[in-house]
């Protein structure tokens, strides 16, 4: 089987990255983790990837003069490693345009609630204000535009009354680490793929 070379950009504790080592450990995973790149030295996911004996990267900010120089370090430490997938698990940094354009197609990002609504930071928080019911997280291609991409997979998690922000973020992160390998195995395996700006599922019978 032709297994997707994918690398994992992280930024701090990295239990998605973590899920998706795991679930590649299996033989019939259709991808392998090539690398773990993190722009923060002190990334916690970084020991995890080491102990699983996941080539690492810490390609961090400081040592670039623009965000331009930065991704072109990412993007060549990708391209040495061989990537042909590149999944975004809690890296909280955004990338240039230009990074994202070489990458179309070929990056997911998870974002921790129910695209589009609640996009960008303290997701949980703010599902809490609203008053949902539903709550939950998203598997998308990464476009230009933050946390807006073509959605490739969704799971929900119920919003209990007696939930906090804490209590709900253990549910969520709970169904993100099950959501993430899922999705990559269908871009992995090539069952959803972004074409025109959409995801679409080659071989999938439309009735
Ligand atoms: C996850 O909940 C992920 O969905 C979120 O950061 C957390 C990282 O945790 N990502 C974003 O908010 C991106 N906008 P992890 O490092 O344990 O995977």
């Amino acid at each position: 089987m032709d297994r997707k070379r994918t690398s994992i950009l992280i930024s701090g504790r990295g239990s998605n990255m973590a899920a998706l080592i795991a679930a590649a450990a299996e033989p019939v995973f259709p991808a392998e983790i090539a690398l773990v790149i993190s722009n923060d030295p002190e990334a916690n996911g970084l020991k995890m990837a080491v102990q699983n004996g996941i080539p690492t990267r810490v390609i961090a900010q400081k040592d670039y003069s623009s965000r331009e120089e930065h991704d072109a370090a990412i993007d060549a430490a990708l391209r040495e490693h061989g990537s042909e997938l590149v999944c975004l698990a809690g890296y909280m940094r955004r990338l240039t345009a230009g990074f994202v354009e070489k990458w179309s197609g070929r990056m997911l990002n998870i974002h921790p609630a129910l695209l589009p609504a609640f996009k960008g930071l303290d997701t949980h928080a703010a599902a809490l204000a609203a008053g949902v019911r539903i709550h939950g997280c998203t598997v998308h291609f990464v476009t230009a535009e933050v946390d807006a991409g073509p959605i490739i997979a969704q799971a929900a998690v119920p919003v209990l009354a007696e939930d906090d922000d804490a209590r709900l973020a253990a549910r969520v992160l709970k169904a993100e680490h099950r959501l993430y390998p899922l999705a990559l195995s269908l871009v992995a395996s090539s069952r959803a793929v972004l074409r025109d700006g959409k995801v679409v599922h080659p071989g999938r019978n439309p009735g």
